[in-house]
């Protein structure tokens, strides 16, 4: 295999697109009915945004309440579309679809234990139909604040549909986030609800959730109700007055509900995102262009169809769930496949076993997935059918051209396009990506979708573009999806992405174009590490491991791992008086595991006496980074302690515990 691998890599060729997939495909069908006849033709249209976003609103069927005025206001940092347009997103993902598609399955789900559910969109409806005139009665209105912390059940979609329904505000957390984290994104959002489960399944345990949450919630005095989903039957503590069953509350409920008259630019959610302080962003996104930008892209690079059947691998608490398992899919009347648990319960070929039940069409995963399969073996999806496959995609991180290759060989049969997708839980949708239509180099998104505009710029602003110079990834031009702003943090939203360039989106990822104008995504320049396709801060791990009562101060960097993209490395100083030994690293690795969730434990922790500083006082990460991996520390003459960078050096030299 590493052979074959290893040949296919030198050749460097271009992956010209299946004739056939090209001559059926939406984006085809939409070029022709315009008179486009090539891919730089289209691009070159869609430059007229306006144009292009509206023709993208009849595209993918969108209703609007009352039409809009003007298409889009763009006072830079703040957009607006579809100016004028009474909507809610929830009339096109559901209303539209329980009068068109009523029996047509909207989700196809399974348990890890392997209970199955199929449910239509008719009925899709009618259970956030009960479940939105429960949160009313509640108290639940316009604006309010919604957390949902659910695991992979069809009531996580349920749920966000009800809130949208209504016109409240849903924040997902991952359920694979700590209670600690929960309760952070409570406070911020000030949430009246909380929607929970009882627990979940994974990798063959039950993960208790509403046990654990109870934990923090005399801390966050907003709450008033928390609603249980109840899916294992763990024992749970109820609190009287406050806590309630999900079954309880719908139980007498009508069918009917109806669906709240938002404005096209109100908010539709919250999604929190690391940055580079350890305080989460909270991303906001808005019901109508946020409608149109998924559904289009969904459409038209994915190239959905009426009998297609579609799986997006991703959690619903990240942003590739929200777009492309519930808004997307859903705008579109598509089937869904949606699944629980790990993907290697109880044995390597789970996914590939479900890709052959329910012959999924179109597969969209993360290069952080792909390698791990890889690592397992070729024969766990070869002992499946995967030829009912006809599209992939990946997103999260770049896929390196390894990890291409064997997706495109082994899951793929070598006949599938891989639509390499950039963006980011800002953009909302996929910002860049193949087409069914654009010729393909391995490790390239390749160029922005039509009517994206993006570039390559050097510190000082100019356009690196087309000259394989490395730069900064900036977007130029507003697209519909675009965040809104930062939940109560004006500032940060201004600081974060606008202060680089005056009116240019800052993507905060490195960047260079090829000679064919085809982009390559180099990675994140700011502290901000990439576990598996997710984005933590460096500083978050930082001020969880400062919480505990033995760290005075700790500098946390990434190193190259081979399946997760990037490991975790924590470079601790301990208070006085309190020395290191390996226990303590284990509870110290717990303990970051409880402040923030699973993903952003620790892989290596060194304890040092001192760690590197600015004059200033701020640690500098990138000396520690450097010198982790062997590298030359580069100028270190800023430094208030050079002799730290020697302490770092030997601790990084003999692992875990110094001398000094
Ligand atoms: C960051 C955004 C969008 C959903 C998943 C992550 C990196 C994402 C790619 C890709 C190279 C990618 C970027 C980006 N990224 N997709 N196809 N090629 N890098 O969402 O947590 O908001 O992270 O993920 O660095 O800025 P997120």
């Amino acid at each position: 295999m590493t052979e074959t691998i290893a040949s296919l890599l030198q050749e460097g060729r271009i992956y010209n697109p299946p004739e056939e997939l090209v001559e059926n495909s939406n984006v085809k069908k939409f070029m022709d009915k315009h008179g486009i006849k090539t891919y730089e033709e289209l691009l070159e249209r869609a430059k007229d945004i306006e144009w292009f976003w509206n023709e993208m609103v009849k595209e993918v069927g969108i209703e609007w309440y009352k039409e809009p005025e003007k298409t889009l206001e763009w006072n830079p940092p703040y957009v607006k579309w579809f100016i004028g347009a009474e909507y809610n997103i929830v009339n096109d993902a559901l209303d539209r679809q329980a009068r068109l598609r009523k029996n047509k399955v909207a989700y196809i789900w399974e348990g890890e234990p392997g209970d199955i559910r199929k449910i239509t969109y008719g009925e899709l409806h009618r259970e956030v139909n009960r479940f939105a005139n429960a949160l009313r009665e509640f108290g639940v209105e316009r604006g309010d604040r919604v957390t949902i912390w659910l695991p992979m059940i069809p009531e996580l979609p349920i749920a966000m549909l009800a809130c949208a329904k209504i016109g409240a505000i849903h924040s997902v957390v991952f359920s694979g986030f700590s209670e600690k984290a929960l309760l952070d994104r409570i406070l911020d959002a000030e949430a009246k609800i909380l929607i929970t489960a009882d627990g979940f399944y994974r990798g063959g345990n039950v993960i208790e959730l509403k046990n654990r949450a109870d934990g923090v919630l005399n801390d966050a005095p907003s709450i008033e109700k928390v609603i249980v989903y109840e899916r294992c039957n763990v024992p749970t503590n109820m609190k009287e007055g406050r806590d309630y069953w999900w079954q309880d509350v719908v139980r007498n409920q009508p069918k009917e509900c109806e669906t709240e008259v938002m404005d096209a630019n109100d908010i539709l959610f919250i999604l929190y995102t690391s940055g580079t302080t350890g305080k989460p962003k909270g991303v906001i996104h808005a019901h109508g262009g946020y409608a149109v930008g998924v559904a289009a892209t969904l459409k038209l690079i994915f190239d959905l169809k009426e009998d297609d059947i579609w799986w997006c691998s991703a959690d619903i608490g990240w942003i590739t769930g929200h777009s492309y398992i519930v808004y997307g899919p859903l705008i579109l009347g598509t089937t869904s496949v949606m699944y629980e648990g790990s993907p290697t319960y109880p044995k390597p070929d789970r996914w590939w076993e479900m890709i052959e039940k329910y012959a999924v069409t179109v597969f969209y995963t993360a290069p952080t997935a792909i390698r791990m399969f890889m690592r397992l073996g070729e024969e766990w999806p070869q002992k499946h059918d995967l030829s009912t496959l006809r599209l992939l995609g990946t997103v999260g991180e770049p896929i390196n051209p390894e990890a291409w290759i064997w997706y495109y060989k082994y899951i793929g049969n070598e006949k599938c396009q891989i639509m390499d997708t950039w963006w980011q839980t800002e953009t909302g949708m996929q910002l860049m990506s193949p087409l069914p239509i654009t010729p393909l180099k391995p490790g390239s998104a390749t160029k922005p979708f039509p009517g994206v505009e993006a570039d390559v710029y050097d510190p000082d602003g100019n356009s690196l573009s087309k000259k394989n110079a490395g730069g900064f990834l900036v977007l130029t031009k507003p697209w519909p999806a675009m965040l809104r702003g930062l939940w109560r943090a004006e500032e940060r939203y201004i600081n974060t992405y606008w202060s680089t360039y005056k009116d240019i989106y800052f993507t905060g990822d490195a960047a260079r174009i090829d000679e064919d104008g085809y982009f390559w995504i180099q990675g994140r320049l700011d502290d901000v590490l990439n576990v598996s396709g997710h984005r933590i801060g460096n500083s978050e791990v930082e001020s969880a491991l400062v919480s505990h009562p033995a760290v005075s101060e700790a500098a946390v960097v990434g190193k190259p791992h081979e399946i997760k993209g990037e490991s975790i490395v924590a470079f601790v100083v301990l208070r006085s008086g309190i020395s290191p030994d390996g226990k303590l690293m284990d509870s110290l690795k717990e303990h970051v595991a409880k402040e923030i969730g699973k993903i952003a434990r620790p892989d290596e922790i060194y304890f040092v006496s001192d760690l590197p500083k600015t004059r200033s006082g701020k640690i500098m990460r990138r000396v520690c980074r450097s010198v982790m991996l062997g590298k030359d520390p580069g100028d270190i003459s800023t430094l208030a302690n050079p002799e730290a960078v020697e302490v770092v050096k030997e601790a990084a030299k003999f692992g875990g515990v110094t001398s000094k």
